[in-house]
């Protein structure tokens, strides 16, 4: 399996801090935000890493992860001219992946629950992870019916239930040839719940749901809030038992 770490967008809702610093080397308590993705990645045993961005942040991006030596991994990196979505990223490392399952991940989602088991036992079909919220509004919404996705639906007005879908994708090869078929949403972009959705109509889109927290960190206080919690997980972890 090729991991791809998705970093590109404008970061528009955190303004001005990412008017020069991409969104994802921004600090979360003691490291930046990328560190907590690219950690999901090379704990599930993927080694071999594209990262994508805007070319307005390669530069920094590069100079942060270097080749990946030093992490006992491999980074490619890969330019996305336009943010035109998160499905139009993936699509980029089409031939990276050369006939591999991937695992996608947003450069600004830190997880605090351990994914590596259904990542390194996946074979076929769709994997995700999804989180019960108070604001199921604000994400990609499902609905789960013994481990499998029966629907899922983008940022709905009146979510049918509060389960988000977090932001790491595992898919079979197949979401490269969907990609390649998708058209522009109403905002313009190829909506990776749409290729989720792809899997969730044939019955192929498996689910766990998460135990512990789990933070977009998109916003300023969701930014802030993830920051606090890595601080105090790292002061439970050092707390003599
Ligand atoms: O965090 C989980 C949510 O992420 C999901 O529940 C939603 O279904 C999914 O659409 C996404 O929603 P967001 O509103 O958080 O997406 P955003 O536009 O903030 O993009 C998420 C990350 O992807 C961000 O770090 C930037 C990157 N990105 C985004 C776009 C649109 C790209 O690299 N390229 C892009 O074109």
């Amino acid at each position: 399996m090729k991991g791809v770490l998705i970093c590109g967008g404008s970061g528009t809702r955190l303004k001005p801090l990412t008017d020069i610093t991409n969104k994802s080397l921004l600090p979360v308590y003691d490291k930046p935000l990328i560190e907590y993705p690219l950690n999901v990645l090379l704990k599930a045993g993927i080694h071999d890493i594209m990262v994508i961005t805007g070319a307005e942040h390669m530069d920094q991006i590069a100079a942060y992860l270097g080749s990946g030596a030093s992490r006992g991994c491999h980074f490619s990196f890969c330019v996305q001219d336009k943010p035109k979505g998160i499905a139009q990223a993936l699509g980029l490392a089409e031939a990276f992946a050369a006939g591999d399952s991937v695992c996608a991940i947003l450069g600004d989602n830190v997880f605090f629950d351990d994914l590596s088991a259904p990542i390194k036992s996946f074979t076929n079909g769709a994997h995700l992870f999804l989180k019960e919220v108070h604001d199921p509004e604000r994400f990609g919404v499902a609905t789960m019916t013994n481990g499998i996705i029966t629907n899922i639906e983008e940022k709905p007005k009146s979510p049918t239930t509060n389960l988000a879908v977090t932001g790491c994708y595992v898919y079979d090869n197949r979401c490269f040839g969907f990609i390649r078929t998708m058209k522009p949403s109403k905002r313009g972009e190829l909506e990776i719940t749409d290729v989720s959705d792809w899997y969730v109509q044939q019955g192929q889109a498996k689910a766990m749901t998460l135990i512990k927290d789990w933070v977009d960190a998109g916003t300023f206080e969701s930014l802030f809030k993830a920051a606090e919690l890595v601080r105090a997980d790292k002061q439970a972890a050092t707390m003599p038992v």
